[in-house]
């Protein structure tokens, strides 16, 4: 762990009522996938009395923002609480407190057996009700809390906007939530009781958060939702939008020049989202679908309510309307009853598709879904190998995908400093990593750069003349 912390902007201050040294300290730490990290986020924005810190011995407050999505992200949680007890009980010896919250999934999942399996924990809090989180800190000094019901009000109605200077502390990208939960049901997953129903945003309240940010100076939105794609939010007009169409939308907003979205469903991946890959610039031509598995046969017992003739229609459509997509996926090896032939059908898959990059898990039984009940568990040491031959496959795909933008050039939007003291970094289209020799004044700007080379994790490349010569 970084044992620093930054010091907040003199901005930052000046609205603020304490002087810095006497403000309170929070350490938050977030597991598993973006939208804990926007939910951090939030929750930071929320404790006004507290300022970030790195370092949790000096943390008055500590937030474990978790994640239940499989046994070893659950379990990693408890041993995390143990390091965080030993801090507590240090701070306690110097006659100083330290309240100890645990959010996020685990928290909804888990419940009271957190209070019983770790006895220096004060707050459980669930993803719906984060916002109350002032409110639960100052009930927590009579006794120990849990709230894990899923909330009546909007939550997103009692978020606080972040204080001044700390979007441009975090960054020129940032993530916006506008769905959450899921209605689908695989029957692997905790999503659906963890999150809860499905549950879109509306267009107003996203556009004014998104323009919020685009004056902070931010360049790029990752569009947040278990189920992105299903986005129904009610629009001006008083009529569900789609995602096709909230996209269109944000990309007028002055200032935003990339747009991305995750995660998605194949089934919601409908002609005007396919056709908006086509026909909107800001639109980046990288997509994660998620297909799981590659045979019909595992694909039903997942109840992912498609085919694989279904997903590989969707990809070649796709690749019709922008044929330079690059495309991700998430892929569970080892689910109940898959067979050998399952698994070379999921390999083949893999083959027909080429991707650019993936995840790929072992299948984690998770109590309370209905894979968890369903006979025929595979091995461990099955699903072991299956792993690795699968991700053998996929790490090949992705070093040739990387070697394949040797010589082209396209934008790269930087981000921040780089590895070198020289270099500055940020993200092709597709996502990568690119590292470049400029000066940090091009941070935040979209720029032409030509890779020269690819190293394993970035690729390494030029600034177009013109670009370089202007320092634009
Ligand atoms: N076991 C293994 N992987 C899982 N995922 C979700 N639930 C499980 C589970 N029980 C994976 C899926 C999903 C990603 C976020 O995590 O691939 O798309
Ligand atoms: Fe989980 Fe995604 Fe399936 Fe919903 S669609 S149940 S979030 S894997």
């Amino acid at each position: 762990m970084d044992d620093t912390f930054d010091l907040p902007l003199e901005a930052d201050l000046a609205d603020r009522r304490e002087p810095a040294a006497l403000r309170k300290k929070l350490f938050i730490k977030s597991y598993g996938c973006q939208m804990n990290a926007y939910d951090a986020q939030r929750m930071s924005d929320l404790l006004v009395d507290f300022d970030e810190t790195q370092l949790l011995t000096e943390a008055d407050l500590v937030i474990l923002n978790t994640c239940h999505i499989r046994e070893k992200a659950a379990e990693k949680i408890f041993s995390e609480l143990g390091k965080v007890r030993a801090a507590k009980r240090a701070r306690r010896a110097n006659g100083r407190d330290m309240k100890i919250v645990v959010a996020g999934c685990v928290a909804q999942a888990e419940g009271e057996e957190i209070l019983r399996r770790q006895s220096a924990v004060d707050i459980v809090v669930g993803p719906q009700n984060y916002h109350r989180l002032p409110e639960l800190l100052r009930r927590s000094d009579e006794s120990r809390i849990v709230d894990t019901d899923f909330a009546i009000e909007d939550k997103f109605d009692h978020l606080a906007k972040p204080a001044p200077g700390k979007t441009r502390e975090r960054g020129v990208c940032a993530f916006v939530t506008v769905q959450e939960g899921c209605d689908k049901f695989c029957t692997f997953c905790v999503v659906p009781y963890t999150r809860g129903a499905e549950f879109s945003r509306p267009v107003a309240k996203i556009l004014a958060e998104v323009e919020d940010l685009a004056k902070e100076g931010v360049k790029e939105i990752s569009l947040l939702g278990q189920n992105v794609n299903a986005y129904h939010g009610e629009g001006p007009d008083g009529r569900p939008w789609s995602l096709a169409r909230l996209c269109a939308r944000l990309a007028e907003v002055p200032g935003i020049v990339r747009l991305r979205y995750t995660t998605s469903h194949p089934n919601d991946m409908d002609e005007a989202l396919i056709a908006a890959h086509r026909d909107l610039p800001a639109l980046m031509p990288y997509l994660h679908l998620p297909v799981q598995a590659g045979s019909d046969k595992v694909l039903a017992a997942m109840n992912r309510k498609h085919g694989r003739d279904a997903y590989l229609d969707i990809i070649a459509r796709l690749r019709a309307a922008r044929p330079d997509i690059a495309l991700s996926s998430d892929f569970i090896v080892g689910f109940p009853g898959e067979s050998e032939a399952d698994f070379e059908a999921t390999l083949d898959l893999v083959r027909r598709i080429g991707f650019a990059s993936a995840f790929s898990f072992k299948y984690s039984p998770r109590p309370g879904t209905p894979g968890a009940e369903m006979p025929d568990q595979v091995e461990e040491k099955v699903k072991r190998a299956r792993l690795a031959q699968l991700q053998a496959l996929l790490e090949e795909q992705r070093q040739a995908f990387n070697n394949s933008m040797i010589g082209k050039t396209f934008s790269v939007l930087f981000e921040k400093k780089g590895r070198h003291p020289d270099q500055i970094a940020g993200r092709s289209p597709y996502l990568q990593s690119v590292q470049v020799t400029a000066p940090d004044g091009l941070i935040g700007a979209v720029l032409p750069v030509e890779i020269v080379a690819a190293g394993s994790n970035s690729l390494f490349g030029r600034l177009c003349a013109a670009e370089a010569g202007t320092g634009a």
